[in-house]
């Protein structure tokens, strides 16, 4: 039994506030590809699936004039920090286990080369699935953040894939 589920933390004030803010549909994407490709390749499909729905958790919304300015979004931006600091926060506090919310912290700080210096992270299986995954939802000009779903279908989604998620680690125990 998993300590913490999808729906769990979509259901969060913090998840509405900040998942919602970078784009519901896009969240739910990355996650099913990031169950898929762990699913694949035998890593944790809940770590993978909840570091892929949350990996923007961390975005601020760098507006000007109503449009998005990518000047002031690449000097400033630090989402991928915020992201795992406050993705760590948000299941501590929904009850998860420290190790996991760790793995899936450290996931969501790598998702992204955008706030380093230079050089390639040397990443684990798991934090290059969830960068994966990011990749494979997104659309030119970041349009993937605008695609709409509503709260009862983006519920129904993450039930569904909740219960891949179940039903994946009940098999494997058996
Ligand atoms: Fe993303």
């Amino acid at each position: 039994m998993r300590d913490v589920k999808l729906t769990d933390i979509y259901q969060h004030r913090i998840a509405q506030k900040y998942i919602t803010r970078s784009g519901i549909a896009h969240a739910i994407a990355v996650a099913y590809h990031a169950f898929q490709l762990a699913h694949e390749s035998g890593e944790d499909v809940d770590s993978a699936a909840k570091a892929g729905f949350m990996h923007d958790i961390g975005h601020y919304t760098w507006y000007k004039n109503g449009k998005w300015d990518y000047d002031l979004y690449r000097l400033n931006d630090i989402h991928a920090i915020k992201g795992a600091e406050r993705a760590h926060k948000l299941l501590i506090r929904l009850g998860e286990n420290p190790i996991k919310a760790k793995e899936v912290a450290l996931a969501i700080l790598f998702h992204t080369d955008s706030f380093l210096p230079g050089g390639e992270v040397v990443r684990t299986p798991l934090q290059s699935i969830v960068k994966l995954s990011d990749e494979k939802d997104e659309e030119p000009g970041g349009a993937h953040h605008y695609r709409e779903l509503d709260f009862e279908r983006a519920m129904k989604s993450l039930e569904i894939l909740d219960n891949k998620i179940d039903d994946y680690l009940k098999k494997k125990e058996e």
